[in-house]
């Protein structure tokens, strides 16, 4: 379970603002440099640590850091939206089941899920929009800061369009998205491609964080056009043997874990 040194407030209409939450282990220690020249990057350290007890009682603790840069520019890409480490805390509550797997992440952004996949054994692509090379570059940067850039595949998908990199995927066992419903034109743009993917892939599932920003937005009726249901994964017992609430690890905002599949 992880403890969080820093977390980010963000909607999709006020600036990023930066609170101390009390999960947090340890203040970036990175503080604020430039990374290309151009934009201030601050790095942000998640500490992801749980114990286990082995059948003869002994317990071990395991822990996992994933350092992300933050770049203080306004673009939805380079922000670690509250979406994300709740999709990660998941992720690394069930890191045993991610082993082997084939994990494809769309609208990456900062990578937080993806690059825990791949730490925790998944063979994983990240993915951002095709025509966003900062965005490709940053997760670029992303999965060097955390040392699996040899590992990571990173690709341009564009939600709707059916682009040559959808096609040169390989079979997949997880698709994840962390804060990618943040706009309603888009919906049924990411919808298509989730529904294209998991006709290749049957057994496959979309996993993915939704924050409500408002009561008139759905994706029902796009799922049920393309075929797809949608169970909502209880998020109670979410970091429940540790010190993590996931009421703090949310910053007041409502946030989902959709697990969606075909029909
Ligand atoms: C709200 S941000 C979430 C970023 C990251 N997943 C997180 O939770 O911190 C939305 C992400 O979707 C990407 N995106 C926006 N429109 C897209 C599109 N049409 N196709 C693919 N990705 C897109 C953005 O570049 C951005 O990285």
């Amino acid at each position: 379970m992880p403890a969080l040194d820093e977390s980010i407030s963000h909607d999709t209409t006020s600036p990023p603002t930066t609170t101390h939450d009390g999960l947090m282990s340890d203040d970036a220690s990175d503080g604020v440099s430039a990374s290309d020249g151009l934009s201030s990057e601050k790095v942000k350290t998640f500490v992801f640590t749980s114990r286990r007890t082995a059948q003869d009682g002994t317990q071990s603790e395991e822990s996992l850091e994933i350092r992300i840069p933050e770049l203080l520019e306004a673009s939805y890409s380079f922000y670690i939206w509250p979406c994300a480490p709740v999709l990660a805390l998941f992720l690394w509550e069930h890191r045993d089941d991610l082993v082997g797997k084939h994990v494809l992440e769309l609208g990456a952004g900062t990578s937080l899920p993806g690059i825990l996949a791949s730490k925790c054994g998944a063979s994983v692509t990240l993915s951002d929009s095709a025509n966003n090379t900062r965005a490709l570059q940053h997760i670029r940067r992303c999965t060097e800061l955390n040392g699996v850039q040899n590992q990571v595949r990173i690709i341009g998908i564009t939600w709707g369009l059916f682009l040559n990199s959808l096609f040169t995927l390989g079979p997949l066992d997880l698709i994840i998205g962390s804060d990618c419903f943040y706009e309603p034109t888009v919906f049924e743009d990411i919808v298509v491609i989730v529904a294209f993917l998991l006709e290749k892939n049957p057994h496959a599932r979309f996993l993915c964080t939704y924050q409500e920003r408002s009561a008139d937005w759905s994706i029902e009726h796009f799922l049920n056009k393309w075929g797809l249901t949608c169970t909502h994964v209880p998020l109670d017992d979410l970091g429940a043997n540790s010190n993590v609430s996931v009421d703090e690890l949310m910053q007041a905002h409502t946030i989902h874990l959709l697990d969606i599949r075909r029909r």
